[in-house]
């Protein structure tokens, strides 16, 4: 991590020696509101989201915690993407509330969640939404990883840009996201030269780079060959295992049985049902996601006769 890379600042009496980054604490780090894990991170309250006249999200309330990992499903056009481009305001919700360890973020930090009225400065507000986005790493169902850098460059760019991270330290930091990945041979390569599975995997590397305390997939892998989706659902298996908590619109209803705490099944801009793995695949109580499941699972409990 960026924070243990970091060396210390000398003190008055030590030779002078050059440091990596800046002595101050990184704001983006320690300003963070600190949420024990199995604690609510985010909290997403009645969320409506229109497009014109179309009304997309149709009140979306869940609380994803500390460490969970969330895996949504549903049918195409059901309000999926857009839940997840909310949630990291990549689209601006068109009502609703989110909290962020227990800060609105949306109504622009006002109404805590323990109920104290915060009013903040305009500043404090884009502060917070400039902390928050960087809080959420979002992983693209096509990689977007920028073709004309290399590797190293396309992971270590937003610690540096955006967080003033020294060269040396970012890209210190980018090696040790690559072996985690499977690719610290590649550092140096353009995405043109990975194959599709590498791309994404170098996509999640970059998204770690920031140091999220949330990673969002929109269906990682369905751009892939199949050959390639176990290698990159293998870094995913592996995040999980470390506690990361993330959000995964995904298909791959195995992986979502291995690794999900909480399954939530949305449709029509709404969450129609929701629950561990075991009683949404098994045993789900609503016709709706029996009917999706049994279309796409060999073997799913069939939807009964209508
Ligand atoms: N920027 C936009 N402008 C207008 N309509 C949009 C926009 N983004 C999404 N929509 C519409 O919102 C609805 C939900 O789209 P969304 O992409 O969230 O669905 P999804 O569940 O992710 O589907 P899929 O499984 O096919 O990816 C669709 O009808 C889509 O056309
Ligand atoms: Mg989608």
């Amino acid at each position: 991590m960026t924070r243990s890379t970091r060396k210390q600042p000398a003190s008055p009496a030590a030779p002078a020696v050059p440091v990596l980054d800046p002595p101050t604490p990184d704001p983006f780090l320690s300003d963070r509101p600190v949420v024990p894990p199995g604690k609510p991170l985010i909290e997403v309250e009645d969320l409506h989201k229109s497009f014109g006249g179309l009304h997309v999200l149709r009140g979306i309330t869940t609380t994803i915690k500390k460490g969970e990992v969330v895996v949504v499903i549903g049918p195409s056009g059901g309000g999926k993407s857009t839940f997840l481009r909310c949630l990291n305001l990549l689209e601006t919700p068109t009502s609703g509330r989110i909290w962020f360890g227990g800060e609105e973020i949306v109504s622009g930090g006002s109404l805590q969640r323990d109920g104290t009225d915060r009013r903040l400065s305009h500043r404090a507000r884009e502060r917070n939404l400039n902390r928050y986005r960087s809080d959420m790493g979002m992983v693209f169902q096509r990689f977007n990883l920028f073709p004309h850098m290399t590797v190293i460059d396309n992971i270590s760019m937003a610690p540096r840009m955006i967080r003033g991270v020294s060269r040396e330290a970012a890209e210190k930091k980018a090696m040790e996201l690559l072996e985690r990945v499977g690719l610290p041979d590649k550092a140096r390569a353009y995405p043109s030269q990975l194959s599709g599975g590498q791309m994404q995997r170098i996509a999640i590397a970059r998204a770690m780079a920031m140091e999220p305390r949330v990673l969002l997939f929109d269906e990682p892998t369905s751009a892939l060959d199949p050959e390639m989706v176990g290698e990159v659902l293998a870094v995913m298996q592996e995040l999980a295992a470390n506690h990361m908590t993330m959000v995964i619109v995904t298909h791959e209803m195995n992986f979502a049985r291995d690794v999900a705490d909480r399954v939530l099944f949305l449709e029509g801009g709404v969450i129609l049902e929701e629950g561990p793995p075991s009683l949404i695949f098994e045993n789900p109580s609503q016709p709706r996601t029996r009917d999706f499941l049994s279309k796409i699972i060999s073997g799913a409990p069939e939807a009964p006769a209508k």
